[in-house]
């Protein structure tokens, strides 16, 4: 089957399933129609698009939900039946499979055991509310997640967060080692395919393609994605070189750019069959991009950015029913990029005495931690609470939301 065609197929099956049951779903790709695999299967010949190199997206979408709604029976108790397979031909060629359930493992299961017996799911689309305050942390729960420069940090509390509240995520980073190591220990913990590693480079237009294929291909799509990478590199504006303002500019400003462009293409034809389901941006931003930042202007400077192009991605986004939100998080004191014993910023700044007077590690800790209202550093709980309430959101978009103890108000 042309590589093109079929690399959009995942993304607009899945998008039939959540549409019919307003809820996530994953769709494994595997195998080809055969006598073996049994009859229950969906089977979807496409004859009328004889140009698979000009493919109307908008049109193959249509053509899918006309095979698919035939086929939906509801059951009575609030319950849904829906195909767990569907293969798919051009022009009678052979027939890709495609293998769908709840979840990544049990779709692999399915796909194992070619197991293609009907599925029978709640139907969220009756529901007039999808889920309250107190279960908030459910909204996530069977989602498919990204989270770039998800190894360490902010980044990894995310990952484990969401993780631990039943979603699928994709743990996205250059230090690939680090994302596997992460994803491993993950699973062992969730005993079930909680987290998954990809390499990435957020400021490489080419890696991030083939990052969200590779997404789309593994999982069949996303629901949430997380632009948490970013980098600091502190410097006076009258020293400063130009290659390490560009180094910061093109992962914390132009990545963000990049990520965004190629959710927004998976979150749209996603869209095409699933028009009523809510997709996100998330943009991890930082107090720094909601006021200056001394000696750190390529820095802020980029946060700032960031959320200028949150507003405007918003804007354009929502017609596909994307939202774009970003979270500005205070200092996370105790993660790697201030707390690492070499390399941290605490030591560095001992160093280099810009706190008067600290004479070790802790008061220069001590010094940050007095400029907080609520006395302490962020943690991840707390930008998790920031990233539960966006997704669970419906009607809010375009917004940066503080998360800093009090150190930075909104006017
Ligand atoms: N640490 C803080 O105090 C703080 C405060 C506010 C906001 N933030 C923001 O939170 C985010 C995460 O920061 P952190 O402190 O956890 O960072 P960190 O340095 O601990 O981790 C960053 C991760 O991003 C990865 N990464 C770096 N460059 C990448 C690239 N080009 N492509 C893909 N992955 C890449 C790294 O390998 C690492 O795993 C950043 O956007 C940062 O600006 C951090």
């Amino acid at each position: 089957m042309n590589e093109s065609f079929s690399s959009m197929l995942p993304s607009l099956i899945r998008g039939l399933y959540v549409n019919a049951a307003g809820k996530p779903f994953a769709v494994v790709s595997g195998g080809v129609l055969s006598p073996s695999v049994p009859k229950e299967v969906l089977s979807i010949n496409i004859e009328k698009f004889d140009r698979t190199d000009e493919i109307d997206e908008q049109a193959l979408a249509a053509f899918f939900s006309g095979q698919f709604s035939a086929l939906n029976t509801d059951a009575s108790d609030g319950k849904i039946t829906l195909p767990s397979c569907i293969a798919v031909g051009l022009h009678d060629n052979e027939k890709a499979l495609f293998w769908v359930d709840e979840d990544i493992d049990g779709a692999r299961r399915r796909m194992n055991e070619k197991d293609a017996s009907p599925l029978l799911v709640e139907n969220l689309t009756v529901k007039k509310f999808h889920a309250t305050a107190n279960a908030r942390s459910s909204v996530v729960k069977n989602k498919i997640a990204l989270v770039t420069g998800g190894a360490q940090g902010f980044g990894e509390e995310i990952v484990r967060g969401l993780a631990g509240s039943g979603a699928l995520v994709f743990i996205a980073d250059i230090n690939l080692a680090g994302a596997e190591k992460l994803a491993g220990i993950i699973n062992t913990e969730e005993g079930r395919t909680a987290a998954l590693a990809v390499a990435v480079n957020v400021s490489d237009e080419t890696s991030v393609r083939e990052m969200f294929t590779y997404v789309e291909k593994t999982a069949g799509g996303l629901d949430l994605c997380i632009s948490n990478a970013g980098v600091l590199r502190a410097g006076s504006v009258l020293e400063q070189d130009l290659k390490d303002f560009e180094f910061v500019t093109n992962i914390n400003y132009t990545g963000f750019f990049i990520i965004s462009k190629f959710a927004g293409l998976l979150f749209r034809r996603q869209h095409r069959t699933a028009p009523n389901w809510k997709t996100d941006i998330i943009q991890i931003n930082s107090k720094s991009g909601l006021e200056g930042s001394n000696k750190n202007g390529a820095y802020a400077g980029g946060k700032f950015g960031g959320i200028g192009l949150v507003a405007s991605f918003a804007l354009e986004l929502i017609s596909y029913n994307i939202k774009v939100n970003a979270v500005c998080p205070g200092n996370l004191l105790d993660g790697p990029l201030w707390s690492d014993p070499e390399r941290g910023l605490f030591v560095q700044y001992l160093k280099s005495g810009k706190v008067p007077g600290a004479k070790t590690v802790a008061d220069v800790k001590a010094f940050y931690e007095a400029k907080v209202p609520m006395k302490r550093g962020c943690t991840g709980p707390d930008v998790m609470r920031a990233v539960f309430y966006i997704v669970e959101q419906e009607y809010e978009t375009g917004q940066a939301i503080p998360v800093t103890g009090g150190q930075v108000m909104l006017h």
